[in-house]
């Protein structure tokens, strides 16, 4: 963990010691803007030569159709086959596929979801090693982690046992919410579960890196109203800047999401300012100091 930041090499993928940063992007509250932003940063991410794996742990499978797959349509293996395969006590729902059969590599390389995980709950309920591990113990055990520089996962609009075993796998959260005052108490009941986490001492508690503002309408001035007394809470508790600027609700960004591209395919002036929004939440992740003043577990 001490040598993440070593001086930086023209290569990016070289530089990180082969342990991936695993970065979700969580709300438990729908249609904020997850899978969007975990899209785009990944995009970004690549773009300047790291090494990014997209997992896909919402059963809605959205990141990847975005990415082109949908193993519903297919019945192709998917992240929940891993999560099963790493628990031993399991072996009766075992299925023979590796990571590498999981695996859909393309721009951005990805464990696909869809609706198989909803069942994960259900699957693990009866099991006596810890519930909320699995993730982690199935990113360790599938050599996951020095394949990569990040692992950007796509969480889904729950609070359950797939978010707290994304909460317990996680280096680093990116909370993307829009700024009403509904968003304040669901914000308030997500942190009520890490704290829940961190008193279970198992594991370390991931870094909030970010609350990310989006589809701002600064138009309506009850939402600018909303948005500043939301920034001030929130940089009260996790330090000033950690509210980024906002994402306005911007039209090139849903014709992008239609045609299954990020905003860094695109060459026109119309997607610069979205482009440098992204870069800077990549800038965010890899500029990050803070990663090994951490505990270890
Ligand atoms: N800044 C934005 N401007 C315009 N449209 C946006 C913006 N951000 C997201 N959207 C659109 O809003 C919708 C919801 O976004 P997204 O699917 O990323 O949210 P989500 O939090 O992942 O949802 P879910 O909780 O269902 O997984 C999508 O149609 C997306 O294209
Ligand atoms: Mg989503």
């Amino acid at each position: 963990m001490g040598l993440f930041f070593k001086s930086k090499s023209k290569d990016n993928s070289e530089t990180l010691q082969n342990s991936a940063k695993v970065i979700a992007f969580l709300n438990q509250k729908g249609g904020v803007g997850k899978t969007t932003m975990a899209f785009n940063t990944a995009s970004a991410l690549a773009n300047q030569n790291y090494k990014v794996l997209c997992l896909d742990m919402d059963p809605q499978g959205n990141l990847s159709q975005l990415l082109g797959v949908d193993v519903d349509e297919t019945d192709a293996p998917q992240a929940y086959n891993l999560l099963i395969n790493s628990i031993r006590e399991l072996k009766g729902l075992h299925s023979p596929v590796l990571f590498q059969d999981v695996l859909v590599k393309g721009k951005l390389d990805l464990i696909p979801s869809g609706q198989a995980l909803s069942g994960f709950e259900l699957s693990v309920a009866g099991i006596s090693s810890p519930r909320q591990m699995i993730l982690k113990r199935m990113l360790e055990k599938t050599g996951i982690l020095s394949q990569y520089d990040y692992v950007v996962i796509d969480g889904p609009p729950t609070l359950g046992l797939l978010v707290v075993n994304i909460l317990c796998a996680c280096d680093g959260v990116m909370v993307p919410f829009r700024p009403d005052e509904f968003s304040r108490k669901g914000l308030g009941n997500f942190y009520d579960v890490l704290e829940q986490i961190e008193e279970m001492g198992v594991t370390k508690i991931p870094q909030v890196l970010a609350h990310i503002p989006n589809l701002v309408d600064l138009r309506r001035k009850q939402e600018g109203v909303d948005l500043k007394r939301i920034t001030q809470d929130l940089e009260d508790e996790f330090g000033q800047g950690n509210v980024v600027a906002p994402f306005l609700n911007k039209a090139p960004l849903v014709r992008s999401q239609a045609q299954k591209k990020s905003v860094f395919d695109y060459q026109s002036k119309e997607f610069t300012p979205l482009q440098g929004q992204f870069d800077q939440l990549a800038h965010l992740i890899t500029s990050n100091n803070k990663w090994e003043m951490r505990s270890e577990h």
